[in-house]
């Protein structure tokens, strides 16, 4: 298993370029389903999970080419709507692919994805926002395989705004006779960026980024080139690994506007932050205040950003209070963080983190990818030498980590174990 080696202490300075966001390119990707003939996606960034959704569309006898920032996905000779679970299990986002499968063939078969280390991931939203558009769902051996001959236009009422579930219904009701309304939409850029890929390939959608979507059917979709957005997770990771080494750092290729609840909460704690209209440069302080932190739906502070900031807090002045709101098992970071001497208390789905003065290297697991890139900035942060295990929850959401940062003066080498297995 693969490991960062990490010695901390190193403010990082200079600049670093943002990847294409992973959450904005899977769906995208799944999409392509959609229409027929080839499209050309650019500036996708190069992750495990990109890897695994070509592997599931070459799976379903599409065509994909490319392994630089560019993937071209003809979908022309499609004719399989059936994901294995061997594919699934790698990864749960395959799940996107149930709405365009469904839109193209009128059937689709999967195995019930799993759930992961931060929680149970149902994916009830899905299922009632399908169902509401016609299909029927079997469940058979562990498989879910679901039906429809016409999908039909309907009203959903989303329970919780699910990005998945959103991107999932959009996509299927593209196809479907009439007019589709999704209420209590997800309003991530990523939907946004999933709409216009959407009305590029022919699609008539509108109101993404709105608690309202409106899809209108149309009978046909084609194929087009587009460009994914930056991703502001990426983004945000830097902005933390800047103020917690109390370097000053150039972030560019960014959209600031999809990061501005992480912008604020470090101005909060005292970071100062000079925002261009495509770039943020972090002016790193000796100190910074405890804050609290509540995790919501966007535009609120991100889950995704939650255990990153964690990190960054643990050397904060006084006390932070960190609240999940989003999944239900997203705090397993504080314990690894503890073994670093942070004071961290966990009440439910709270955590009460007690600044320290000194958070020290020791060898630390990375339990999902967020967890793991909170622990290679507790590393940068630290004194000492810290080695992060499990890295390959990192290497499925972030393009060359080491390399951005040790272009920024960080020193951290990548380790690969041959001896060290995943026993827990
Ligand atoms: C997307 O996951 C992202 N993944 C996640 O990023 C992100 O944390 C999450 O949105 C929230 O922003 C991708 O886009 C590939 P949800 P998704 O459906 O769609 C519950 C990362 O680190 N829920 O908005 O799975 C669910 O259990 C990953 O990049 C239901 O109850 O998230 C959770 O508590 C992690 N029923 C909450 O909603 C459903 O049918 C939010 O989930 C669906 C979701």
């Amino acid at each position: 298993m693969d490991q960062f080696v990490i010695n901390g202490g190193c403010p990082l300075e200079g600049e670093v370029t943002i990847s294409g966001a992973k959450n904005a390119v899977l769906p995208i990707l799944a999409a392509t389903v959609l229409g027929s003939g080839q499209s050309v996606i650019n500036n996708v960034p190069q992750l495990h999970d990109v890897k695994v959704m070509k592997e599931v569309l070459n799976n379903l006898g599409a065509r994909v080419q490319g392994d630089s920032d560019q993937i071209m996905v003809d979908t022309s000779a499609l004719d399989c709507c059936e994901i294995p679970e061997s594919l699934m299990r790698k990864m749960r986002a395959t799940v996107f692919l149930m709405g365009p499968l469904i839109a193209r063939f009128g059937k689709v078969k999967i195995s019930q994805p799993g759930g992961c280390s931060i929680g149970s991931r149902p994916i009830d939203l899905h299922l009632k926002g399908l169902k509401a558009l016609g299909v029927e769902f079997k469940q058979r051996h562990g498989a879910l395989e679901g039906s429809v001959d016409k999908l039909v236009g309907a009203e959903i009422h989303l329970d919780f705004p699910s990005v998945g579930a959103t991107e999932n219904i959009m996509m299927a009701a593209t196809k479907a006779k009439g007019e589709t309304l999704i209420y209590n939409a997800a309003k991530e850029p990523e939907i946004i960026d999933l709409q216009n890929y959407l009305n590029r390939l022919g699609a008539k959608v509108r109101g993404a980024g709105t608690n309202v979507i409106k899809v209108k059917g149309v009978e046909e979709l084609n194929a087009v080139d587009y460009q994914v957005i930056p991703d502001r997770i990426e983004a945000g990771t830097f902005l933390v690994a800047a103020a917690i080494t109390k370097g000053n750092v150039l972030i560019k290729d960014i959209i600031p506007e999809h990061i501005e609840a992480v912008a604020a909460k470090l101005t909060e704690a005292g970071i100062e932050m000079k925002v261009d209209h495509n770039q943020i440069e972090v002016i790193g302080k000796e100190t910074w205040q405890g804050i609290n932190i509540k995790t919501l739906p966007y535009p609120g502070l991100p889950t995704d950003m939650q255990a990153q900031l964690m990190s960054f807090l643990s050397l904060a002045e006084d006390t932070s209070i960190i609240t999940e709101n989003i999944f239900e098992n997203r705090l397993s970071h504080a314990d690894e963080l503890r073994r670093m001497g942070a004071k961290i208390r966990i009440e439910g789905n709270t955590a009460i983190v007690n600044g320290v003065d000194k958070l020290y290297g020791t060898i630390v697991r990375a339990t999902d990818l967020r967890a793991g890139a909170a622990l290679v900035l507790a590393g940068l942060g630290a004194e000492g030498e810290t080695v992060v295990d499990n890295i390959y929850h990192i290497d499925r959401g972030y393009e060359y980590l080491e390399d951005k940062l040790t272009k920024l003066g960080a020193d951290i080498i990548r380790k690969t174990d041959l001896s060290i297995t995943d026993a827990d």
